[in-house]
């Protein structure tokens, strides 16, 4: 028997943005969307359909895992049945918290099918603990830019409102670097100097986002723990840093583990947002990539659960759906 309806459009999200490793992270307006149909009678039952090529297998299926997960830590007896259907926007491997997306969906979908009322830090939490890392889980529940940092008694994370002046480009090119990947590359352990580096550069990136100097942003967004150890496996990619800046953007970063580049330009220089985003393109181009560049809007407000009526719901079923999984 169908049961309440519910669609959580949850944003795409860019980690670290220079120096906050596993810390900062941004929500774009670039969405995935979620239907979740509660299926009444059958428990642990999965439907899952998407516009895209997803897993499968229930045990790799993010959203099942962080339903099931939440459900668990909130002591909820059982698994109510679940039909999830996927609209996304939102390339996956690249950079833009596409398996977040997933999770969040996953961890509020049990709050709302629970009836909990979880709390956005609750959310969180249990988002974190699945994803491993908060930076871009926190901003995909929260919105705006997050600071968040994970310690053993838990995750603390807060939010800063993103200046209406800075415009956020990202490239996105036609290839995939998977996360866990891209932390292999990673250094066991870093310089003095290096971490040095980073704290500096990670503190003046607030500061001058609070008190709206951009003036040494392009130095703010510097990093020196991830993104040398992970430009061997995106192609141009400090050519492109170099002269995106050159171009008059004033920050150029790695968005996540990448590929995708961020970069963040004045709104009063339009012609800093032509120029980046053909050098961009053209880089990758010569480096036979294909990509697009997108003018992003920083996602502001909090992620939220909506009840959809079985109207609503059938404005989105329809023939993109390309799988239609069942697991019981
Ligand atoms: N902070 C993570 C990393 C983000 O850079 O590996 C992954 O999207």
């Amino acid at each position: 028997m169908p049961g309440p309806i519910f669609s959580i459009d949850v944003p795409a999200t860019s980690a670290n943005l220079g120096p906050g490793f596993d810390c900062f992270g941004l929500a774009l307006q670039l969405y995935n969307k979620f239907l979740f149909q509660v299926i009444n009678d059958e428990p642990g039952k999965l439907v899952f359909r998407s516009n895209l090529h997803l897993k499968q297998n229930p045990r790799t299926n993010l959203v099942y895992k962080a339903y099931c997960f939440t459900l668990k830590c909130i002591g909820y007896p059982t698994i109510p049945g679940l039909d999830v259907s996927v609209i996304s926007d939102i390339p996956s491997a690249r950079g833009l918290g596409s398996s977040a997306t997933a999770v969040v969906a996953g961890v509020l979908a049990a709050g709302a099918v629970s009836k909990t009322n979880l709390r956005l830090s609750e959310a969180i939490e249990i988002a974190t603990e699945i994803e491993g890392h908060p930076d871009n889980v926190a901003p995909a529940i929260l919105g705006g830019m997050t600071v968040s940092i994970q310690d053993k008694n838990g995750v603390y994370s807060q939010k800063l409102d993103w200046p209406e002046e800075l415009t956020v480009l990202v490239g996105i090119p036609d290839t995939k670097v998977r996360t866990q990947s891209a932390r292999r590359v990673l250094p066991k352990t870093v310089s003095f100097e290096d971490a040095v580096f980073n704290l500096g550069r990670s503190s003046l990136l607030i500061s001058s986002l609070l008190t709206k100097d951009w003036r040494g942003l392009n130095i703010a967004m510097q990093d020196k723990l991830h993104q040398n150890a992970r430009a061997s496996l995106i192609p141009g990619f400090n050519r492109i840093i170099t002269k995106v800046l050159e171009c008059g953007a004033i920050g150029c970063v790695l968005s996540g583990s990448g590929p995708c580049i961020l970069s963040v330009v004045d709104n009063s220089n339009p012609l800093a947002v032509e120029m980046s985003s053909n050098t961009i393109v053209s880089i990758w181009k010569n480096a036979k990539i294909d990509s697009e560049v997108k003018q992003l809007k920083v996602q502001k407000s909090t992620t939220k659960v909506k009840k959809l009526s079985p109207e609503e719901f059938q404005k989105f079923v329809g023939p993109h759906w390309t799988e239609k999984i069942l697991i019981t």
